[in-house]
């Protein structure tokens, strides 16, 4: 099987301390925030939020979350979002990665729960269902990482029902001038990997790039920061001579593999590395 499995996928989290984090966001409570001390929790309807300042030290390690949306665990996709996390642990954080195909959700329902003046859900998805808990831990994460095959032209289906339930509860219906267009109560570092079939010249001509700028637009309008890498013409089958196709050369397929993909992983984990660095 290629490409080989990395790392075990366990999250490296530390789970009391984790669920500690949990219920202190429940709870309310007061926490450290930069230099002065204030409450972890996400704005009422109205409110600024002060940005928090990461301390990312010891005690307090970065949290960076990574999100694959291939159904694929092992491949291309999964592979650069673990070297991501590679290097946001590197820089002393906590990782962990999560793969959207193993939970059971669907995309906003249009309920406008998180849009409701003073009402129960005002900023967060008012949805219930298995990507609750992770909307839940992605209030308290420092860094977030999105990867995604390119399936038609954009990203998976997965991915896209992901983003609406992701960025549309703290996406505010504000004018483009307004100074606070976002509910996420910080701002946090995010980064997206795209990984796709196609060469970087095809990608050009097909335009793929105005999506990543999109995306790339909405997150840095949510979470305050955005990146994008994206890794072309990769290695898809792991037999080409069993797949019904004319299009790939097999033999340059697996030169690619070989030559420029650990070049991408190198990347990915450079990007994981700064997304973990706080500034
Ligand atoms: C349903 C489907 C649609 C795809 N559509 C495209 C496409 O439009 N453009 C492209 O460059 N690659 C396309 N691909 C190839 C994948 O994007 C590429 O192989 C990707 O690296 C797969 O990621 P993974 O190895 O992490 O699963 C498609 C693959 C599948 C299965």
């Amino acid at each position: 099987m290629w490409p080989p499995d990395t790392r075990p996928h366990t999250p490296l989290r530390r789970d009391l301390k984790y669920a500690n984090r949990l219920a202190e966001i429940d709870a309310r409570t007061v926490r450290l925030w930069g230099l002065g001390v204030a409450e972890r929790r996400l704005p009422q309807h109205g409110e600024k939020m002060p940005l928090r300042q990461h301390p990312g030290t010891l005690e307090d390690p970065m949290e960076v979350i990574a999100f694959n949306g291939s159904p694929r665990k092992t491949w291309n996709t999964s592979t650069l979002l673990e070297k991501a996390l590679e290097g946001a642990a590197s820089q002393g954080a906590e990782t962990k990665l999560v793969h959207l195909y193993d939970l059971d959700f669907k995309g906003c329902r249009s309920c406008f729960g998180c849009k409701t003046k003073g009402g129960p859900s005002y900023g967060r998805c008012a949805a219930k269902d298995g990507l609750t808990p992770i909307l839940k831990e992605i209030e308290s994460a420092d860094a977030l990482v999105l990867g995604s095959p390119i399936y038609l032209g954009m990203v998976s289906g997965e991915m896209k029902s992901f983003m609406e339930r992701l960025i549309f509860p703290f996406l505010r219906y504000a004018k483009d001038d307004d100074p606070a267009p976002t509910l996420f109560p910080r701002k946090i570092h995010t980064g997206f990997i795209y990984t796709m079939g196609v060469t970087e010249e095809q990608m050009k001509k097909l335009d793929y790039r105005k999506d990543v700028a999109l995306n790339e637009r909405f997150l840095r309008r949510v979470f305050g920061s955005s990146e994008s890498l994206l890794s072309f013409d990769t290695y898809q089958f792991d037999d080409y001579s069993k797949i019904d196709q004319d299009r790939f050369d097999p033999e340059k397929k697996a030169t690619r593999r070989k030559e420029q993909f650990p070049l991408d992983c190198r990347k990915a984990f450079e990007m994981g590395s700064r997304l973990a660095e706080g500034n």
